[in-house]
């Protein structure tokens, strides 16, 4: 089993260039089988979940490939299956969105329910209610969602306000684009990664207005088109690097970066004293001190994203005083407390609470990542322990961050993966 070594407590210095958004560029990759022909999207990182995305493409008759290092081409003229197989699905679950792609461009489509999750409850039944509301006919059977329509139309959808789903907004939009009449989604996300999809959805021919609001009506076209579109720089990955100069220390800027969809989480390193710069597209964050104690709570964008909760939670381990992390919107997104306890952290969990006395240092020791963002918190923990961090289930990190040893070797990290395998993106980490 491959494991990441990182020998802490050195402090980051230079500059990371950011890759494109993994939870932007699937969406794009499954509303590319909507058009009947060829969309070229750029910066679309080379990960493991959009290998399983192009995977998922690829098994349903399309053709994909990468045709410059990020530059992904699709061409999904002729679509040879509407059934989406259970093992990448399994693998991967944004992969679901083909759901709304097939149902939207088809009529039909075949696609294995999601299951469990580590972070918790993770239903998709905000997504066939909408299936449904846009009138097909859904089926649950063996574990497999069946969805039909002779013709899908247009509809007044009000999604459950206090999560505003990303997943759920996402399958919603492609299944209405080419319904006959008006859909209404309210309560809509305005993740910026939704935003990606409408905005690629708008370039493709779609008709979608209210973008980047929470609520956005789509008037269906008769088909989309060939498209040439650009995938947003990842503010999670982004966001972890931030967070792990402010932790460690140091001095890096990132490049090809969107500080504003970074606001909030760059106004909370500020207040624990953090020096932020930005510019159009970079940010540079600088810190010689421990970060001082902070209060946050997760939630739907334009609020601290959950995916970063895990990062913060090493920062307030850090921080001088009693930092409180609050989670609302996945249930069992703590897992990574014990570990970062067994690095010396000092963490209690109350429900959906976390309160974190901050220690002055964290010490290396063999971990265990249990999905991607719990695996980067111990990357950056390991960042700052003083010592060596192994860490373990390593694969969830390859999921979701592209050359993450590279990137830290750069600013002086010593990290490296400890085996040689070359890394061919066939890991096996389960979905989330
Ligand atoms: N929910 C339901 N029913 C549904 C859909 C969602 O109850 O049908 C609930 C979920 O259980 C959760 C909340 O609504 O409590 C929000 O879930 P959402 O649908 O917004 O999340 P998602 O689409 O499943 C995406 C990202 C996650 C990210 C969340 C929240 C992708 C592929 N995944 O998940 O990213 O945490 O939005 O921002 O875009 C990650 O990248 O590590 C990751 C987990």
């Amino acid at each position: 089993m491959a494991t990441i070594r990182i020998h802490g407590g050195k402090p980051l210095q230079g500059d990371i260039p950011i890759s494109g958004s993994k939870n932007a560029s699937l969406p794009l990759l499954a509303a590319a089988l909507m058009v009947p022909g060829t969309s070229i999207i750029e910066n679309v990182p080379r990960i493991d979940d959009i290998h399983a995305m192009i995977e998922m493409l690829r098994a349903l008759g399309v053709r994909c490939e990468f045709i410059e290092p990020s530059t992904l081409s699709i061409n999904a003229e002729h679509i040879t299956s509407h059934s989406a197989p259970y093992d990448l699905v399994r693998k991967m679950r944004g992969s679901f969105y083909v759901a709304g792609a097939l149902l939207g461009r088809f009529g039909e489509a075949e696609v294995p329910l999601p299951g469990g999750c580590v972070i918790g409850s993770r239903p998709v039944d905000f997504h066939i209610d909408g299936f449904k509301r846009l009138g097909a006919l859904v089926q649950e059977r063996h574990g497999i969602m069946r969805a039909t329509a002779q013709k899908l139309t247009g509809s007044h959808i009000i999604m459950d306000s206090r999560y505003r789903s990303v997943g759920a907004t996402v399958n919603i939009m492609l299944a209405s684009a080419l319904a006959e009449g008006v859909t209404i989604i309210e309560n809509a996300s305005r993740e910026p990664e939704v935003v990606c999809c409408q905005r690629f959805l708008e370039a493709a021919g779609a008709d979608i207005r209210g973008i980047g609001t929470d609520i956005v009506v789509i008037t269906g076209v008769r088909e989309l088109h060939d498209v040439q579109f650009r995938s947003i720089p990842d503010r999670m990955e982004a966001g972890t690097y931030l967070i792990a100069c402010s932790a460690a220390r140091g001095d890096i800027t990132l490049h090809d970066a969107e500080p504003r969809h970074m606001s909030l989480v760059l106004d909370k390193l500020r207040g624990v004293g953090v020096r932020v710069e930005t510019g159009h597209d970079w940010v540079r964050v600088r810190t010689d001190r421990r970060p001082l104690a902070f209060e946050v709570t997760t939630a739907p964008y334009p609020g601290f994203p959950t995916d970063l909760q895990p990062n913060a939670a090493v920062l307030g381990a850090l921080a001088v005083g009693t930092s409180v992390v609050e989670e609302t919107i996945f249930d069992a997104r703590f897992n990574y407390a014990d570990e970062l306890n067994r690095m010396g952290a000092d963490i209690t969990l109350r429900d959906s609470v976390a309160i974190i006395r901050g220690v002055p240092r964290l010490y290396g020791a063999p971990v265990v990542a249990t999905d991607i963002r719990a695996g980067s918190a111990l990357v950056v923990a390991g960042l700052c322990a003083d010592g060596y961090t192994e860490i373990s289930g390593v694969e969830f990190l390859y999921r979701g961050y592209e050359n993450l040893e590279e990137k830290l070797l750069g600013v002086g990290a010593a990290i490296h993966r400890a085996d040689d395998e070359p890394h061919d993106g066939a890991h096996d980490a389960q979905s989330r």
